[in-house]
């Protein structure tokens, strides 16, 4: 039982009979409130007003005259004591109440240091520091600077970019916030289409928007570049989408773009089919079904199979076989043209994922909103 328990209860209740168990006890409190002191000054605060909270918090806790500590020393200790004991209880209480100006709470003010002086302490343990009001006691824990880690789709991300870059290919980066021709326009995605709707795009302006896509990048890497180009673009993307457990407004995405001589739709899936290995496994097949974006022709969907199941069916593929990884293609000769290469000289293929769709499939996180939400309980599983 801890001494903050024990002053709950009688000194009966605790079967405290004689003026040693008193002794005893009062002496367990005084050093709680001098740990407690003790643990308060080591902490340190940011600055003055702050201190003077914390003191006062200490304070309170000890000498409320409702609830404080003392104030039920006085109710279940002192008060119900019998008469053999009232004596003895009665002194150690004076003396704790004389000494607890005594647990000198006001000189705890200038005893505790403001945080940038904590932190030169632990750079410069200076014990025999004399400018300091209160000697530092060497066996008091240190401060608890608890550990960071990788976010997850920060790690997944670094996972699918080193596969990448073993292959040869180099990171290139674009902004967030894009023009609507390199959104849209320079990908072949006309007015009409209704991804520039503003129910699915999040506009800054008519010209201006959060892009919905890495793949801007595409454009401005053959602008600036030329081929050949082997690149990923890893990066935030935003669209205008309620957060549900897939969808998230902020997402990321990694954009991967291949332009040379004689590229064919054989390199594509060659590419795939080693990454998903390299990313889930030997085991692991691809699957490539036709799908439709402006910007590729022809266009596909990838999916692996079950790298639990094997294709069995099971949660984590929702009992398909199958999890779908991303959409793809050969890049669109008029693409090529937008972004200044020859299509009759070069040819090029691309894919775009979702880096924290990945993730939820590697941990199997069933909501993508607790990527988002900063819980410690989460990300430090980790
Ligand atoms: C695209 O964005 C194409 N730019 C991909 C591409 C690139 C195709 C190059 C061909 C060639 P799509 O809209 O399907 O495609 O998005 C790609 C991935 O982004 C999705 O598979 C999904 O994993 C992820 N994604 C899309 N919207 C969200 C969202 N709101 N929250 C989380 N992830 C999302």
């Amino acid at each position: 039982m801890t001494i903050y328990d024990k002053i709950k209860r009688t000194l009966q209740e605790l079967g405290v009979s004689d003026a040693q168990g008193v002794e005893a006890l009062f002496a367990e409190l005084r050093k709680t409130a001098e740990q407690e002191r003790a643990e308060l000054v080591s902490r340190g605060a940011p600055d003055q007003p702050q201190r003077e909270r914390f003191c006062k918090a200490l304070r309170d806790r000890w000498l409320a005259r409702k609830g404080g500590f003392l104030s039920q020393v006085d109710q279940n200790w002192l008060k119900p004591a019998g008469k053999e004991l009232k004596p003895a209880v009665g002194r150690q209480f004076n003396e704790l109440r004389r000494s607890s100006s005594g647990l000198e709470f006001e000189k705890l003010i200038e005893a505790m240091p403001l945080e940038p002086e904590v932190a030169k302490q632990m750079e410069l343990p200076l014990a025999s520091d004399s400018s300091r009001a209160a000697p530092r006691d060497l066996t008091l824990p240190g401060l608890h600077r608890p550990l960071g880690s990788i976010h997850p789709v920060t790690r997944m991300q670094r996972e699918i970019e080193e596969i990448f870059l073993r292959l040869g290919f180099r990171i290139e980066s674009g902004p967030e916030i894009e023009s609507t021709y390199y959104n849209f326009d320079a990908l072949n995605i006309p007015e009409s289409h209704p991804s520039r709707d503003d129910w699915d795009t999040l506009y800054i302006d008519a010209k201006t928007v959060l892009r919905t896509h890495t793949s801007p990048v595409q454009i401005r890497a053959m602008e600036k570049y030329g081929a050949p180009l082997y690149i990923i673009i890893p990066g935030k993307c935003y669209r205008h989408d309620n957060p549900d457990s897939t969808h998230s407004p902020m997402f990321h995405q990694i954009e991967g773009l291949a332009i040379d001589e004689d590229i064919t739709f054989a390199d594509l899936k060659g590419t795939l089919d080693f990454f998903a290995k390299m990313l889930f496994g030997e085991k692991v097949r691809t699957r490539f079904q036709p799908s439709f974006f402006p910007f590729t022709e022809p266009s596909g969907e990838v999916a692996v199979s079950c790298f639990v199941c094997d294709g069995q069916g099971c949660r984590v593929c929702k009992e398909s076989g199958w999890i779908e990884l991303m959409g793809c293609g050969m890049v669109h000769p008029q693409v090529l043209r937008n972004g200044g290469i020859d299509p009759d000289k070069y040819s090029g293929w691309a894919f775009g994922l979702g880096v924290d769709r990945f993730a939820m499939v590697r941990h199997d996180i069933n909501d993508i909103q607790l990527f988002f939400q900063g819980d410690v309980r989460f990300l430090e599983q980790f």
